[in-house]
This record gives C-alpha cells, sequence and structure tokens, in this order.
C-alpha cells in the first residue's frame, strides 16, 4: 500500500500597499476618535491600494513566495486565490494573477469564503496535494476592501484595509510535518448580518443600489461579534481537543484578524499564554483573506516560525464560515 501523501506549506509571500490610513486620518473623515478605535477593535492604521484591483495585490504576494521557495512561475500546478473583492465576478482573480505571474501551467479559481477565504482554499488546495494529481499548488489570500468599504460609515470603515499574501503547497517531506488536521463550518444562517447587498443577480448595479449605497459592505457588528468570538473558540478547542493538544504543546495562534478582542477570548479558550498569538491588526486592521497568510509571511521573515512548530490557524467570517487548521510548521526560520 503507498504511504498517505500529506500537504506542507514550503513557501510564504505578501505585500501591503504603500499608503497608510490612520486612526487620525479617519477621525477628519467619519465622527470617530483614535481612542474608540484602538480601545474597540486594536486597529491604528491600515494600509490602502490606490490604483488596480486585489490582482495588484495577489500577484506580488505570490512572486515573494516564488522567490523565497526559489522556483519559477511556470512550475505551479493549481492557484487557488481567495477572496471577496475580485477585480471583477469574472474571470477569476487567480486567472488574472496566473497571467501577471507568467504561470502558464497552472489551472486557476476563486474560492469565496469571506474572512474564512484562506483557510477554506488552503484546505481546498491540500486536497490536491494529498489526492497526489497536483505537486505545487499556490494559495493566495488577498482582499482590496477598500474598493467595497463606505468611508461615510464609521460603523464599518474603521475596520478594513487592504493586503495580499500566498503560500505554497507541496507534498510534504516528512509525514510528521505539514497541515494535519482542520475543521471547516458554514451557516448561511447569517446571510443578513455581514454582505454586500448589491452587484449580484439578486440586486444588479442600478441607480438606485448606488443611491442606497448597496455596493458597500453592511456589517451587524453587535451580532457577528457574538457569533465570532463562539465560533473562533469553539473551532480552536475543537483542533486541539481531536489532536490531544493542551495550551503547552500550542506553539503559535494565528487567528483572523478582524478584532482584539475576539482573538483574546479565542486565545483564553485554548489557555495560551499571550505571547503565542500571531497579531498584526494594529497595523493593517481587517484584510479579510489576507489576514491569517500575512501573520505567516510576516513572522517567517522575522525568524519567529521554526521548523517543528504546533500553529493554529483560525478564522471566522461572512457567511457565516469558519474554521480552524492544525500546521506542524515545515519551512526552516529565515535566517
Ligand atoms: N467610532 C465611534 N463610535 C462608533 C464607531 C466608530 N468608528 N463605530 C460604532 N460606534 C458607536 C456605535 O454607533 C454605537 O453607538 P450607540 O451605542 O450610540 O448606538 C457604539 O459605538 C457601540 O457600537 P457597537 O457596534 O456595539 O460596538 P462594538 O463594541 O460591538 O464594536 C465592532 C463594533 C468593532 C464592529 C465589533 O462589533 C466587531 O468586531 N464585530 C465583529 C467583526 C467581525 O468579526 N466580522 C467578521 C469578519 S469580517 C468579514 O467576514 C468580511
Amino acid at each position: 500500500m503507498s504511504e498517505r501523501i500529506r500537504a506542507a506549506i514550503t513557501a510564504v509571500g505578501h505585500y501591503v500597499p504603500e499608503k497608510i490610513l490612520s486612526n487620525k486620518e479617519l477621525e477628519k473623515m467619519v465622527d470617530t476618535t483614535d481612542e474608540w478605535i484602538v480601545t474597540r477593535t486594536g486597529i491604528r492604521e491600515r494600509r490602502i491600494l490606490e490604483q488596480g484591483g486585489t490582482s495588484e495585490l495577489a500577484a506580488p504576494a505570490a512572486l515573494a513566495c516564488l522567490k523565497n521557495r526559489g522556483i519559477e512561475a511556470g512550475e505551479i500546478d493549481v492557484i487557488i486565490v481567495a477572496t471577496i473583492s475580485p477585480d471583477m465576478f469574472f474571470p477569476s482573480t487567480a486567472c488574472l494573477v496566473q497571467e501577471k505571474i507568467g504561470a502558464k501551467n497552472a489551472w486557476c479559481f476563486d474560492v469565496s469564503a469571506a474572512c474564512s477565504g484562506f483557510v477554506f482554499a488552503l484546505v481546498t488546495g491540500c486536497q490536491f496535494i494529498e489526492a497526489g494529481t497536483y505537486k505545487k499548488v499556490l494559495v493566495i489570500g488577498s482582499d482590496k476592501m477598500s474598493a467595497i468599504t463606505d468611508y461615510t460609515d464609521r460603523n464599518t470603515c474603521v475596520l478594513f484595509g487592504d493586503a495580499g499574501a500566498a503560500v505554497l503547497l507541496e507534498p510534504s517531506d516528512d509525514p510528521n510535518l505539514g497541515v494535519m488536521d482542520h475543521r471547516l463550518y458554514s451557516d448561511g444562517a447569517g446571510k443578513n448580518a455581514l454582505y454586500q447587498k448589491g452587484g449580484g443577480s439578486l440586486n444588479p448595479p442600478t441607480y438606485q443600489t448606488i443611491d442606497n449605497k448597496m455596493h458597500y459592505i453592511y456589517q451587524d457588528g453587535k451580532s457577528v461579534f457574538k457569533v465570532a468570538v463562539i465560533g473562533m473558540a469553539d473551532v480552536s478547542a475543537e483542533i486541539m481537543k481531536r489532536n490531544n493538544l493542551t495550551g503547552a504543546d500550542v506553539d503559535w495562534l494565528v487567528p483572523h484578524q478582524a478584532n482584539l478582542r475576539i482573538i483574546d477570548a479565542c486565545r483564553e479558550r485554548m489557555n495560551l499564554d499571550p505571547s503565542k498569538v500571531m497579531i498584526n491588526i494594529d497595523k493593517y486592521g481587517n484584510t479579510t483573506a489576507a489576514t491569517i497568510p500575512l501573520c505567516l509571511s510576516e513572522w517567517w521573515h522575522a525568524g519567529k516560525l521554526k521548523r517543528g512548530q504546533k500553529v493554529v490557524l483560525s478564522s471566522f467570517g461572512a457567511g457565516y464560515t469558519w474554521g480552524a487548521v492544525l500546521v506542524n510548521w515545515s519551512i526552516d526560520p529565515k535566517s
């Protein structure tokens, strides 16, 4: 009997645009304060892509990832882009990235699972590796949230930012390292708490949908907060229990960066020391599908992610969608 193939993350890369939108600048745009934003969310600033669509964030992240692995774009078999702010409904942003980076041998598609997009895409990518069908799958989380943010709505405009980040999946060189387990969930009952009302086939663009601001993010923050706290903590505890892990066994929690208070509740439930949580929400805000791979890439570049470490990725987003992935990290720290 042939041995099971395990998928491993073998490279990471990210891209954030240069333009910074600080809380102080937002104070001039809407009725808010730096103090409110920091205490309620943990966000101090976010990045804004001034020119181009989400593929302009995804493509440089992909190229950085390939550079870190030392391979050419033509070697990629599959490109999956997780996004809810695609350049356009079709073709997929993954196809646009393929063309931009010259990955001419890859087939490409997008995954839509909002803030859980990256973990859903990662697990999807793993299936191709584990089945033995493909050897190099590029998984990208990328969102230009500024394109669907209403900068006159203080409830949402303080929360979101733009970024792209990528990981490469390949067959693991060690059966004890790689993507070990996952739990993913959806509940469509969340459809009216967090969504973009207009632009799709239900409410195609008209003067009226634009006047009614239906092309921007709508969020009932309080309702989402309540379910996000429970969902992210529950699924993180579940993945630990399934793998007989205590807080002492886990080296890193990589949470979706929507709100520092949600992250903290999740950490407490996992019984983790605060020093084991990757947090960069203060610098970037909620970049939706990019938050988790952006953390992985930043921590690896800083030399803090080490081969053999146990890493729990955890997310909650629109849909509702939520999930956790256990990764035994397989890349040597960046020297
Ligand atoms: N500045 C000042 N006051 C504000 C602001 C602001 N930017 N935004 C809201 N307020 C006010 C509200 O109007 C409200 O005032 P009121 O009491 O007079 O009505 C008050 O502050 C409290 O508002 P809440 O919504 O109750 O504030 P809360 O503490 O819940 O924080 C937040 C809001 C940050 C949005 C929080 O609810 C949250 O993080 N929700 C979950 C977000 C999330 O996880 N989303 C999922 C991922 S996103 C995705 O999938 C695309």
